[in-house]
């Protein structure tokens, strides 16, 4: 059976490695890979980190590119992947422009698909925008549903899916920290590990910063940043803040963050850096989705920068909390978590226990 895997923006690439390695051990499978590129070197990045080879790149990224813009073109370009490559089946993950509109082409030739990371809903088509109607239009589309949790594929069942089309595995993202932590405690290093050792003082408690989400741009990233100036008059804090690419994201930041000596900004960090720098953080403010299922991990609270959330499961279970964009907010419930230490018998990450890719292959092969 020929399966293609696409994909094309770092999250994606991090959720789909262990899927990609885990599906290579079968024989009876031949797997391929499709990057649309949507993301060129955070993606790379990744690539490069869990050795996988691309066999088709649409390299479609451009710079601030549109919605429209990218969907059209991973929408034509996907066609000749497909009469080319001939898959049984695609696999998508998520929810991105990638995700929506390889799951189309894909149905557009009468080729099955099948959705990791499927079921999540906010039921709210502005937040997070756009992206809670790509997962819901790839979820129309898909043939197989592999759902991170049991909440999301009771979303998919209550909008008519069948029983049989969807399967709760886990976050395939818990697996790909899982790996990456054995390296890590493996004794694995890197350039960019050593700078952030001599350049961070240690003794300091750190919180990390991403953020990027479209609904935010503007007056919503201003007032994360002023809430960012605030903590950081506190000096025996060290903030870090890998900013994201974007050019909507880089111009706020580097404007409003610049220049102070206890915030540290940097360009998005490779994986396995990322993550060693989340082990070593006390509390984390994001609004990204991927840090909200793997913070728990690591019993560090996420402050959310979002007005909604598709992962309820961890605000339920109390490591996460949702902020929208309130500077006092941030900085009220930051300087209360600041103090307070999560434990992992009572908070056991609520998105996967790292056999997520093992389910997902199980369910093919016993299924396909
Ligand atoms: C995209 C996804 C979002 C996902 C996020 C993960 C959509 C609509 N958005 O948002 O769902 O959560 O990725 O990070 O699918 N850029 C670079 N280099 C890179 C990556 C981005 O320069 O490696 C810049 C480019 O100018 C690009 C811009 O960022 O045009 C926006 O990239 P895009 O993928 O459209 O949006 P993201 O904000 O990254
Ligand atoms: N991440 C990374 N480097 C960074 C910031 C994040 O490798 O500088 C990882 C993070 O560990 C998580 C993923 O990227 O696995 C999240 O990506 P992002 O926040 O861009 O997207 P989202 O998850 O919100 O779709």
């Amino acid at each position: 059976m020929k399966i293609l895997l696409c994909f094309g923006t770092r999250p994606e690439a991090i959720k789909m490695a262990p899927l990609y390695h885990e599906l290579k051990k079968h024989e009876a499978f031949e797997v391929i890979v499709c990057v649309t590129a949507q993301h060129r070197e955070m993606l790379d990045q990744v690539l490069d980190f869990f050795e996988i080879i691309p066999d088709y790149d649409l390299d479609v990224m451009q710079p601030n590119q549109t919605l429209n813009g990218l969907s059209s073109q991973i929408l034509s370009k996907m066609d000749t992947v497909l009469n080319d490559a001939n898959p049984d089946l695609v696999l998508v993950h998520g929810d991105t422009t990638t995700s929506a509109m390889v799951a189309l082409a894909t149905f557009h030739k009468g080729i099955k698909v099948g959705h990791v990371e499927a079921g999540l809903r906010t039921y709210n088509k502005k937040a997070p925008f756009p992206e809670e109607l790509n997962r819901q239009l790839t979820g129309r589309i898909a043939d197989f549903h592999f759902s991170p949790t049991l909440k999301a594929s009771q979303n998919l069942l209550s909008e008519g899916v069948k029983n049989k089309a969807v399967v709760v595995t886990g976050n395939t993202v818990v697996d790909a920290l899982y790996l990456t932590l054995e390296k890590l405690e493996n004794g694995f290093t890197n350039e960019t590990i050593e700078y952030l050792k001599g350049k961070i003082n240690f003794n300091n408690k750190v919180i990390l910063v991403t953020g990027h989400r479209r609904e935010s741009f503007g007056e919503g990233f201003e007032n994360i940043c002023k809430a960012i100036l605030e903590l950081s008059k506190n000096k025996e804090l060290e903030i870090i803040y890998p900013v994201h690419l974007n050019p909507n994201v880089q111009e706020t930041v580097y404007k409003m963050l610049s220049g102070f000596e206890n915030i540290l900004l940097i360009e998005p960090l490779d994986y396995p850096s990322f993550v060693w720098l989340m082990s070593k953080s006390s509390l984390i403010i994001s609004d990204s989705g991927g840090i909200q299922e793997e913070a728990p991990s690591f019993n560090i609270p996420v402050l959310v920068t979002r007005e909604a959330t598709e992962r309820d499961e961890g605000i339920k279970a109390g490591c996460s909390y949702l902020v929208g964009n309130d500077m006092s907010k941030i900085v009220d419930i930051a300087n209360k978590l600041l103090q307070l230490k999560l434990s992992r018998e009572t908070h056991p990450n609520p998105y996967g226990d790292g056999k997520a890719s093992e389910k997902i292959v199980n369910f093919i092969k016993n299924n396909l």
